[in-house]
């Protein structure tokens, strides 16, 4: 079993130093939040808690699809995605979706660091500002053999790169879950290797399928998608789309996954999906399609083959890529 220890970091210097001053302004947004919280205290308790619960972000949404990224295949309706969902910290079922509504997320300050020019914190209202938002329908393949296809709305991971500005030596991205063991029961199960992490290398990040999801069907992300912004990479299993992200990491080294911490031998760093390379205890060669009493084939790169294959050429000559 393996532990994270949280130290603070070498670069670790005063907030204000690392942080331009536009980037406090959801932390602003936040203090007002506060105000507007205790003005509530004497309001209804129902009152106070909408006034909290209200997304900054719902006018962003829908955003305007981008046609280049096609399915074979029809949308799962949001009734199943939403009720059928893996986050651990919520418990281990797929019913988790009332319990994750606990999870609180405004504010929510992104911690950029590691190898980058200039460590610093971002708030998600801010940052999707600074970005240009796009719907792609896209597959969900999972490791334990179901899939899905949803519309993600969202931004090429690329876009965080250019704002991150990491260093020509960073070779790997590490991003991190929140820990909260009061608000997410998951985590008191003290026998996982708690926070949620997942990783992928720099050319992975600047692929043009990588993408940082906000929202789903059209509206911000539903806590149980992992609000307000998770990762998903298409042509790998579900588990390395990282959910309610608070901590992104540029480093030399490659990061050590929750599930590699977990069960190394079970779960490979690079989790690209393949029908011929077996889960050791079951076959990947096909899927459950969620909603349809059926499976069907697994495409190797979960189809995803023309934009990614050319990622490994050189790698899949040194070590496995499919787990
Ligand atoms: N992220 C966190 N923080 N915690 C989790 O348990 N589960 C992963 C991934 N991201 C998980 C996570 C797994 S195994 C899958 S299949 C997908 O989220 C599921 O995403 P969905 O619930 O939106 O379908």
């Amino acid at each position: 079993m393996t532990f994270s220890i949280i130290r603070r970091p070498s670069w670790s210097i005063a907030e204000r130093d690392a942080t331009p001053e536009e980037l406090f302004l959801d932390r602003r947004e936040a203090l007002k939040g506060v105000a507007a919280f205790g003005a509530g205290l004497v309001l209804s308790g129902r009152a106070a808690f909408a006034a909290e619960e209200k997304d900054p972000s719902t006018h962003l949404y829908p955003a305007k699809r981008n046609e280049a990224y096609k399915l074979d295949r029809a949308l799962t309706p949001e009734d199943l995605t939403s009720k059928y969902n893996n986050f651990y910290e919520f418990g281990q079922s797929k019913n988790i979706y009332r319990a994750a509504q606990a999870l609180k997320t405004r504010p929510w300050q992104i911690k950029i660091d590691g190898m980058v020019e200039k460590p610093f914190e971002i708030g998600i209202d801010y940052l999707l500002k600074k970005v240009q938002l796009e719907e792609r329908l896209y597959r969900l393949r999972c490791v334990e053999g179901w899939s899905m296809t949803i519309p993600w709305t969202g931004f090429p991971m690329k876009a965080l790169l250019d704002i991150a500005m990491p260093q020509s030596g960073a070779k790997y991205v590490r991003m991190e879950t929140f820990k909260d063991p009061e608000v997410a029961p998951g985590q008191r199960q003290v026998w996982y290797p708690w926070p949620y992490v997942e990783g992928c290398s720099m050319e992975e990040a600047a692929n043009e399928l990588a993408f940082m999801v906000t929202g789903a069907y059209g509206k911000p992300l539903a806590k149980q998608y992992g609000a307000p912004i998770r990762l998903h990479m298409p042509w790998k299993y579900g588990f390395k789309a990282v959910k309610s992200i608070k901590r992104i990491t540029f480093t030399d080294k490659r990061p050590k996954s929750f599930w590699q911490g977990l069960q190394g031998a079970e779960y490979g760093f690079w989790g690209n999906v393949n029908p011929e390379v077996s889960h050791p205890r079951w076959s990947q060669a096909t899927e459950a399609v969620l909603g349809q009493n059926k499976r069907v084939p697994t495409l190797i790169w979960n189809g995803y083959g023309e934009q990614v294959a050319s990622l490994y050429t050189e790698l899949q000559k040194k070590e496995k890529i499919f787990f």
